[in-house]
């Protein structure tokens, strides 16, 4: 039996008054990797920094292999991976000395860091651009190069935040491949996406966030079963956060400039 290896308990953010993520409960076991969705402002990325320990839950806790992000903190960074929205970088390294750095940061010796850089920047196709400086990196690019720092110590937990944006097909497919070698291998793979394909596709199980709260979790098969009446996830996305309204509207613009 796979162990939980990402857990929140009543995790909550609130900005004054507002929650913006609102008594969260989730559990996601080793080997599996988990798709959250919901539409923009659901309070996804803040879950996600708050999983990471780079924001303090207004209430709540939130575990990383059974250690306290907030409390036992090194512990529980040493065991994640977080790769953000936005690919933030060091434009005056190259993608060695980043990967260097990346190794330097969680102590692993220099050689196993040079092992593991040189297979990682061979699978991300960045091999023969690795001694550029990043600042002349494309998007995609620097996004292949944070995934590769993210994998450097083989975390036990990835969480990534809108991680295909920005990647061509070719690039979205190795993520794919990758994340589910790294649930094979037992890590647990925590993913916030729009893309609803790639929920379908690729996560054991998906949870919907709406204004803050799960309203729905489960396999991609059990949604569609038990809401979806049969439809895609992306029919099923659409009724649980009543998005299938803004159909209504845009008929009625269509209707209004005839
Ligand atoms: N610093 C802040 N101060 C006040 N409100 C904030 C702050 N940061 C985020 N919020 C609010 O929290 C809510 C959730 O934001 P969050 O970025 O977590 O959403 P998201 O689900 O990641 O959306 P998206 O799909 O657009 O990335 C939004 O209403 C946002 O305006
Ligand atoms: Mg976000």
């Amino acid at each position: 039996m796979n162990q939980v290896l990402i857990k929140t308990h009543q995790l909550t953010k609130r900005y004054g008054q507002v929650p913006v993520v609102n008594q969260l409960n989730l559990e996601v076991k080793g080997g599996e990797i988990f798709g959250f969705l919901g539409p923009n402002g659901a309070g996804k990325t803040t879950t996600i920094k708050m999983l990471t320990g780079l924001m303090e839950p207004s209430e709540g806790e939130a575990y990383i292999c059974g250690y306290n992000i907030t409390k036992e903190s090194t512990q529980a960074k040493s065991l994640l991976a977080y790769v953000p929205d936005q690919p933030k970088l060091y434009g005056k390294l190259s993608a060695v000395e980043f990967l260097n750095l990346m190794g330097a940061l969680y102590r692993i010796p220099k050689d196993v860091t040079r092992q593991r850089s040189k297979q990682l920047l061979d699978m991300f196709g960045l091999s023969s651009r690795a001694d550029e400086l990043l600042e002349g990196y494309s998007h995609g690019m620097r996004q292949k190069v944070v995934l590769a720092g993210a994998l450097i110590h083989q975390p036990k937990v990835i969480l990534l935040d809108e991680p295909t944006v920005g990647l061509d097909p070719a690039s979205a497919r190795l993520l794919k491949d990758v994340l589910q070698e790294l649930a094979n291998q037992g890590a647990a793979v925590f993913v916030s996406t729009h893309i609803l394909e790639i929920a379908e596709r690729m996560c054991h199980r998906v949870g919907i966030l709406k204004a803050g709260q799960l309203i729905a979790q489960g396999s991609p098969e059990e949604l569609r079963q038990n809401v979806g009446h049969g439809g895609s996830l992306e029919d099923i996305f659409l009724e649980l956060t009543g998005s299938h309204e803004n159909a209504e509207l845009i008929r009625s613009l269509e209707g209004d400039s005839q």
